[in-house]
């Protein structure tokens, strides 16, 4: 039987096999929905791209208690396409914290409509976020222990 999305409970969801397990936590989730897509009826990969950016500004303003901005990205590759329907589950892990700069590595899975159990992964990038002041220039970013 095939689990709607209110059905789904986090704990029970597992990564497809064959694919990587997550190296983050979870950051967003969201689901894929017909205003999302080309004529053609396919996700932009311009949706999933600003979810990961999402992603990454939620988890880089949590580290640098406040303001920040992408200043690049890096590496994306769209392996696989998402779908109306889809629920996309992105996760951020932090891989370097520069002076006033975060880099995070953003995964993109999606549970598709047909099992929402298994995660399967369609995208990673790295972001690198500024840590930004009230005049949107570059501030430190704070110490753990501060
Ligand atoms: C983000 C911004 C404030 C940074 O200002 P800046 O004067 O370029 O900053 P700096 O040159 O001092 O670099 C700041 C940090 O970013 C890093 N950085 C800059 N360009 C980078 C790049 N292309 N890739 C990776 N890191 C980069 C620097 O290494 C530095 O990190 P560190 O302090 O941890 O060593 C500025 O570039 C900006 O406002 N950009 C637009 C951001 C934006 O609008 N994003 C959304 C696009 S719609």
């Amino acid at each position: 039987m095939t689990a709607s999305i209110d059905q789904l409970d986090p704990d029970l969801i597992i990564t497809a096999p064959g694919d990587p397990d997550p190296k983050g936590k979870p950051a967003i989730r969201t689901l894929a929905m017909p205003a999302d897509t080309n004529p053609s009826g396919d996700v932009f990969g311009g949706w999933l791209l600003s979810q990961m950016d999402l992603a990454a500004g939620i988890s880089a303003a949590w580290h640098a208690r406040g303001r920040v901005a992408t200043v690049a990205v890096q590496g994306m590759e769209f392996h696989r396409p998402v779908r109306v329907g889809d629920v996309l589950c992105v996760y951020a892990d932090v891989v370097k914290v520069g002076r006033t700069s975060i880099t995070l590595l953003i995964e993109a899975y999606v549970l598709r409509s047909r099992d929402r159990k298994h995660r399967v992964k369609v995208t990673e990038g790295v972001f690198t976020c500024v840590a930004i002041d009230e005049n949107g220039k570059p501030r430190p970013v704070p110490s753990e222990e501060g």
